[in-house]
């Protein structure tokens, strides 16, 4: 009677600790993972507890929310086939990463055998891109006391870069108080869009400038293109103008002067002295041998 009680709490006990272990249960090592593109990546889904020898496993991508299948029926598919395999007892890994698996991944796992049969797990992926070289624009010259904009923009790196501009490869502080070099200088700096403004061009300003996109994944410079801050002379463009005025009225002056003086003899005069009138229809010949000289321009006016 004693052992039959004793037995019955056994069970009792037994069953109490095993049903908690009736249940499909996930965990993950990394659930934000990241990977440069071109790199291998883990997406890990653990399994916690299991009673079920061969659970069902399968993978989802969710892009934009909508799902597709990556791994199913055993068999990885999808845009991953051939980039990916299964790594016991439920991770996937991709071995060739590209920037559109930057999704979300669903691990899930199906248990026919345990009371709570089913479990999944959600994990982000961010694949990261390394910056192409930038688009620069940089103005080759700018007056003294002039307006400014320096841009550079590159839209292939991932996570979105941040821009950094450089002036005789000395990095330009988006701050211009905090370098000696740069103190005084006009500019202001945005690091999000890549933009390099001047409000008001000094000497100082000039220089060979170049712009880098930087991110987590790497950085790319695009090639230094000289700026030259030139003063305005406002003395030496008025003289500029008026010799170019001078210059011209001397030749106005000059070819009306000789038009009087009968340098210049009128078409009339030519016209009628090259013209053969009696023929009319364009063959050359040769009247006389002083006109000889004249065939040509006798059948160019005809
Ligand atoms: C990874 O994939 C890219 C194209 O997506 C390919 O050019 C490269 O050779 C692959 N690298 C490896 C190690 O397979
Ligand atoms: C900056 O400007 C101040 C006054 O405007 C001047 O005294 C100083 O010398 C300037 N510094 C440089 C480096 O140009």
């Amino acid at each position: 009677m004693a052992i039959a009680g004793l037995h019955a709490l056994f069970v009792l006990i037994s069953i109490q600790c095993y049903i908690p272990t009736l249940a499909v249960i996930l965990k993950s090592a990394d659930k934000s993972p990241w990977a440069n593109e071109f790199e291998s990546v883990e997406l890990s889904c653990l399994i916690e507890s299991i009673s079920t020898n061969n659970p069902r496993i399968e993978w989802k991508k969710i892009k934009d929310g909508e799902p597709s299948y990556v791994y199913f029926e055993k068999k990885i598919s999808g845009d991953l086939e051939n980039r990916a395999m299964i790594k016991e007892p439920a991770t996937l890994v991709i071995t060739n990463t590209t920037r559109s698996d930057t999704a979300q991944y669903r691990c899930e796992v199906t248990a026919a055998y345990d009371q709570k049969s089913f479990d999944e797990i959600l994990i982000s992926l961010v694949v990261r891109v390394k910056p192409v070289v930038p688009r620069c624009s940089i103005p080759q010259s700018v007056p003294v006391g002039k307006t400014a904009e320096l841009s550079c923009v590159e839209e292939e790196g991932f996570p979105q870069p941040q821009y950094l501009w450089f002036r005789n490869d000395e990095e330009v502080p988006e701050d211009p108080k905090s370098n000696p070099k740069f103190l005084n200088s006009s500019y202001t700096l945005n690091p999000d869009t890549g933009t390099l403004k001047f409000s008001s061009m000094r000497k100082e300003d000039e220089g060979e400038y170049y712009c880098r996109a930087k991110n987590d994944a790497g950085h790319s410079d695009c090639g230094p293109k000289m700026m030259e801050v030139y003063d305005i002379n406002v003395l030496a463009i008025v003289g500029g103008v008026l010799a170019v005025v001078f210059v011209l009225l001397c030749i106005i002056v000059g070819v009306c002067c000789a038009y009087k003086r009968g340098y210049f003899p009128s078409k009339k005069e030519t016209g009628s002295d090259f013209r053969s009138p009696e023929r009319g229809d364009g063959v050359d010949y040769v009247r006389t041998d002083e006109e000889g000289d004249f065939r040509h321009k006798s059948s160019f006016v005809i």
